[in-house]
């Protein structure tokens, strides 16, 4: 006798998630506990944007605090740390302009960057969280919102979505419609944000009662009901338009309502691709869908102005001929649109990943491909620089 789907798959599930925890909780403690390492002087200074010497002689003028030295006698630097010093320069410089790159006045609109691409894998999840975190590290302050059930930016956080919001506390809560029976509705974004474990840095969680937003969209659009799931995004992050210079949006591998609420909330709109035949062919397909679709958003709505859309060349392995061919024919194709730089492809990002940690949270002096490490972090500075000079460019400070 045949048996019950539903069984064997609640079954998985069950076992799935236990599975899950028992090997979260052995690559590090549960999400209340999860820490960042210390920064080296090197590290810090890079942050800072200056010379490493500046900031040993900003220490001994006493013109910053001192810190903890670790071994060797050389300073340790936790997050916070950088960020305090950074405000101690500023106060102390002759341009403090340098030392502070985020928002200055109101004029300075919040940056709300969506990271987008319908073909699963092609590395939105990496590409954000790394970009996250080193804008972060850069000085400014970014909220992550996660509008992918599937939740997996949420994961870096330390959090399990799939026990810690699946009742509620998720995206969902916010871009939800009302209940026509119990009168509940959405909730505000602040609501739901978490402050995390990395300094500057705050989360919306994803989880999977975000995919219902694509079930209920269509009933809510024939009442009626505003704002319309476009504006639903836009919408909620005007309640923390003051609190950040950046939002950093996570999509999901599908072209759907939360989506296209994502891209309708967006100045800036990064597509990561991976320069293989196959994705390129189903980027094709996603910009044709995604054309079709904003331009019924623009001629209804008039939603559908930008500052910035980029490719972005991701899981770029240099050592496979035909991407190199194919990420040169990207650039021949679209020139500036495609970013100068490409988040390489690096065992460090995919063995980072296993414990939820970008490849900037690894502590160097316990892993053994220090080189490898080194080189992604690399990339992963690189891309952040090109992004900082468009959100420099969009606040009118260069050219
Ligand atoms: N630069 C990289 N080097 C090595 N591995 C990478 C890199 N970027 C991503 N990966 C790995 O590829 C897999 C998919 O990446 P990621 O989750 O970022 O893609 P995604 O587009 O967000 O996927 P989804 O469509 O499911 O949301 C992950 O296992 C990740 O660790
Ligand atoms: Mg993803």
């Amino acid at each position: 006798m045949a048996d019950l789907l539903h069984q064997e798959l609640r079954s998985y599930a069950r076992d799935m998630t236990a599975a899950l925890k028992a090997m979260s909780e052995s690559a590090f403690s549960p999400h209340e506990l999860k820490t960042l390492r210390s920064f080296s002087s090197g590290e810090a200074s890079y942050y800072l944007g200056v010379a490493d010497g500046y900031l040993r002689k900003a220490h001994h003028d006493g013109r910053i605090q001192e810190v903890e030295m670790g071994a060797g006698n050389r300073r340790k630097y936790s997050v916070a740390q950088i960020a305090d010093i950074r405000s101690k320069l500023a106060e102390s410089a002759h341009k403090p302009e340098q030392f502070l790159p985020g928002r200055r006045s109101s004029n300075d609109e919040m940056q709300v960057w969506a990271f987008v691409n319908f073909k699963g894998g092609s590395g939105k999840t990496s590409s954000a969280i790394h970009v996250s975190h080193a804008l972060a590290l850069r000085g400014y302050r970014v909220l992550v919102v996660d509008c992918d059930p599937q939740a997996s930016i949420t994961t870096f956080f330390g959090y399990q979505p799939e026990l810690d919001f699946f009742d509620s506390g998720s995206l969902y809560d916010v871009i939800r419609y009302k209940d026509r029976e119990t009168g509940a509705g959405p909730v505000p974004l602040r609501q739901i944000i978490k402050k995390s474990y990395f300094h500057n840095l705050d989360l919306a969680p994803g989880g999977i009662h975000v995919s219902e937003f694509e079930t209920e969209t269509p009933s809510a659009l024939s009442r009626g009901e505003l704002p319309v799931f476009f504006d639903k995004i836009r919408e909620a992050l005007k309640d923390v338009k003051d609190d950040y210079d950046i939002v950093i949006m996570d999509c999901p591998p599908q072209l759907g309502y939360v989506t296209l609420s994502a891209i309708c909330a967006a100045q800036n709109i990064v597509m990561t691709i991976i320069p293989e035949r196959v994705d390129m062919a189903s980027a094709a397909q996603f910009l044709n869908m995604a054309s079709s679709l904003t331009e019924v958003l623009h001629e209804n709505a008039g939603v559908g102005l930008f500052d910035n859309f980029k490719f972005l060349l991701s899981r770029f392995d240099t050592n496979v001929a035909t991407q190199v061919d194919l990420a040169e024919f990207m650039r021949e194709l679209f020139g500036s649109a495609v970013m100068k730089s490409a988040f390489l492809k690096s065992s460090a990002v995919s063995e980072a990943g296993i414990s939820q940690q970008t490849v900037l949270e690894v502590d160097l002096s316990a892993v053994k491909n220090r080189k490898t490490y080194e080189r992604a972090i690399q990339s992963v500075h690189e891309i952040t620089a090109e992004i900082e000079e468009m959100i420099q460019k969009n606040w009118g400070r260069m050219t």
